[in-house]
């Protein structure tokens, strides 16, 4: 964990946020797998990671604002517990680690909360059922209930505060990242035809494993690209298809990696691959070249969207004036997702928060056009902001069909050329940026990416 002087700090300005009552922190819990023992590999909640820097199960903590409190509950090990996990530093010491002065037993919470019943309780939206569960009986209201009840305003304390990372933040962001590059650059020379998706997808995230926390997210290594979270790792590989690798790390203080790189399974890219795969390129290009303080995400995302409608206009997928195709949302059936989302903790950071809260601030509306819909990130960009650039372009069978067969943007799309596509995949390109005073930067060390670095890796791959 970070100095607990940190962890002071960060707490000092919580406090401030909010300015009253008492704040409740669930620490998340081992959580079982196929029976009671058998458990997921545990990760902490991010936000009690970055309040407490806390690691393990079985910790909650109160912030009692108006008494000045910070007050860790736990238990201690007991014989059996050593017997089976091995000695562990005590309730008491975890609490010196981050920096807070007082200790309770678990069972202490429940009183705490009692005796205090009539204050304003903040926590923050539960997702776990367990944390729930602790909840409603802790503060007498149904299950159902729990969720609605969260404190609107310790998210916006909590966002404000995560939302900007700092040096050593980035720093370990950094180490993500490059564990994370490792892990791209084994997967373009493992792959080849006649081995399998998980051949490659077991293989990297036991780079994860072996540098870092774990991975950040389900790895996405595919040759059906074109589902833009396909976890089956089943597939042989062909020559003449592409992958999409979408995988990361997190750093042993659990902050996110998230990357993307598309190559093909043979030594080059087809003519077909390489004109969408330049094109993904240059639509990524485009909107870094403009990230800097005051520009708004959703303008990003529209810039990216311009260069695709353009493009594919050049490669006779689309038509008509390509700035009318974007405002009317019809090159979001080649790019059907948002331009990417901020990352730090939880590599879509703090979505368990409410994503408007994290990525819209007051006033801006999410837009109910499909695809821009799913844009996480449209705020404007300010400095420490660290959030994915990772334009796509994708050719989904289902959607091509049931678009033309509502002659929906007709004006727009030559569905007559597209049918040559339908065999395509997908091309995803991913990257990690920091927003500085003056622009952005690439975090981490640079990942092979352009057409000749990925073939040239390509060429001894086999
Ligand atoms: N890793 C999933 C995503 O890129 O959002
Ligand atoms: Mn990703
Ligand atoms: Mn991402």
């Amino acid at each position: 964990m970070f100095d607990a002087k940190i962890y002071i700090e960060r707490r000092k300005r919580l406090k401030e946020f909010v300015g009253s009552g008492i704040l409740l922190f669930p620490g998340n819990n081992d959580v079982p797998m196929n029976y009671p023992a058998n458990q997921y590999h545990f990760r902490q909640d991010s936000s009690f990671l970055y309040f407490f820097g806390i690691d393990e199960p079985g910790f909650n903590v109160i912030i009692d604002i108006d008494e000045d409190k910070t007050i860790l509950f736990g238990d201690d090990f007991e014989i059996d517990d050593i017997i089976w996990m091995g000695d562990q530093p005590t309730v008491r010491e975890r609490a010196e680690s981050a920096g807070i002065k007082d200790t309770a037993t678990s069972k202490e919470l429940n009183h705490y909360i009692k005796k205090n019943g009539k204050r304003k309780i903040h926590y923050l939206p539960p997702y776990r059922a367990d944390i729930i569960l602790m909840i409603s009986e802790l503060l007498e209201m149904s299950p159902e209930r729990v969720k609605e009840n969260a404190s609107i305003d310790l998210i916006k304390a909590v966002v404000s505060l995560r939302e900007k990372k700092s040096v050593e933040e980035i720093e370990e962001i950094e180490r993500a990242v490059n564990i994370t590059r490792e892990m791209h650059i084994t997967a373009m020379k493992m792959a080849k035809p006649g081995i399998y998706e998980r051949d490659i997808a077991g293989a990297i995230e036991g780079i994860a494993l072996s540098k870092g926390a774990n991975i950040s997210f389900p790895v996405i290594l595919t040759v059906h690209g074109e589902t833009l979270h396909n976890h089956y790792h089943g597939n042989k590989l062909e020559e003449g298809r592409l992958i999409i690798n979408d995988s990361g790390a997190e750093s042993l203080l659990h902050y996110a990696g998230d990357i993307t790189r598309t190559f093909p399974v043979g030594k080059k890219f087809t003519h077909r691959q390489k004109d969408i795969y330049t094109l993904v390129y240059n639509a990524q290009k485009a909107a870094i070249n403009s990230l800097k303080p005051g520009v708004s995400y959703k303008e990003v995302h529209l810039i990216a969207s311009r260069t695709f409608a353009e493009g594919l206009k050049d490669l006779g997928l689309m038509k008509g004036n390509p700035e009318d195709a974007v405002s009317e949302g019809a090159h979001a059936l080649f790019f059907p997702h948002g331009l990417g989302h901020m990352m730090g903790l939880d590599v879509h950071d703090m979505e368990n928060l409410g994503e408007d809260f994290v990525g819209y601030k007051e006033g801006l509306k999410r837009s109910s056009q499909f695809g821009l819909a799913y844009l996480r990130l449209a705020k404007e960009l300010e400095p420490g902001f660290v959030f994915t650039v990772e334009p796509g372009l994708y050719f989904i069978p289902k959607l091509i069909d049931l678009w033309k067969g509502e002659n929906k943007f007709i004006d727009f799309i030559n569905y007559e050329k597209l049918e040559e596509y339908k065999d395509f995949g997908g091309v995803r390109i991913e990257d990690d940026y920091l927003v500085t005073e003056t622009g952005a930067r690439l975090l981490g060390e640079p990942i092979p990416k352009t057409v000749e670095e990925i073939e040239d890796i390509r060429s001894s791959a086999y």
